[in-house]
């Protein structure tokens, strides 16, 4: 999957970066890594904080040939992948909280963020970014990031090799990618499913609207969350901030 490497030492964010390269033509498997951002995005507008030589900051081109409303799928997929690698070189219990933030002990240890460019309703390019919390120390969390996140260094007590992280993502990626384009979404659901600690839980949701309490109870065909409330009403959520009400 991996054609072109670009190596940063501070960038603004990998996520600009890889989109640049994609509206010049890059082709798919185009990888933007950087030691350190100074302007990290997260999902839903937030900040992501990107040290200098502490993680895994990163971005790369797709060019999936799916229409668009399938997009939330590549996330559940990219979830997994992260996840994947990340327990085969620790033996971390890391698992996924819909749609796609990895927690261990209830702490996210890394986000991934997916952005298409679109054009009628076709999907030109995605850009994915991936951000590990890999060797931060507790001291490198700014104070109100302390009880919410943690990194892989703090929880195993060792340092992680950030090149081997790299590789095992992306020869995880390859490998799913290489099978939803081949199988559909089903068998990438199954391994989600796996590995959620959100499905079957009791979660908290706050919607554009309103806030949705009940239990996740399955994945939709698109990726989307089905959450069943104390009435029985399902509701299908397709991007929102899922609290896992034991947390
Ligand atoms: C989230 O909010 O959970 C998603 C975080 C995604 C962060 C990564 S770090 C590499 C890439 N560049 C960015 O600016 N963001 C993503």
């Amino acid at each position: 999957l991996v054609k072109h490497v670009k190596l940063f030492g501070s960038i603004h964010s990998t996520q600009i970066e890889a989109q640049r390269l994609a509206e010049q033509g890059a082709p798919e498997g185009t990888l933007v890594i950087a030691e350190e951002q100074t302007a990290g995005k997260g999902r839903l507008g937030r900040k992501w904080h990107s040290p200098a030589g502490k993680g895994i900051w990163m971005s790369f081109v797709l060019r999936p040939l799916i229409a668009l409303p399938y997009a939330p799928q590549l996330t559940l997929m990219m979830a997994v992948a992260v996840c994947r690698a990340i327990r085969s070189l620790t033996k971390l219990d890391v698992g996924i909280k819909w749609p796609n933030d990895l927690l261990i002990n209830g702490r996210k240890i890394s986000g991934i963020l997916i952005e298409s460019a679109t054009e009628d309703e076709r999907i030109r390019y995605c850009i994915v970014g991936i951000g590990i919390d890999a060797n931060l120390d507790e001291e490198d969390y700014p104070e109100e990031l302390r009880s919410v996140a943690t990194s892989l260094k703090v929880e195993s007590g060792q340092p992680i090799d950030r090149a081997e992280l790299i590789g095992a993502v992306m020869k995880e990626t390859e490998s799913l990618y290489e099978l939803y384009q081949q199988e559909g979404f089903a068998p990438i659901a199954s391994l989600w499913e796996a590995l959620s600690i959100t499905l079957h839980q009791p979660v908290r949701i706050q919607a554009a609207t309103d806030l949705i309490e009940g239990t996740a109870i399955g994945l939709h065909p698109s990726g989307a969350l089905i959450v069943e409330d104390a009435n029985g009403v399902r509701h299908t959520i397709f991007s929102a901030d899922v609290q896992l009400s034991r947390c």
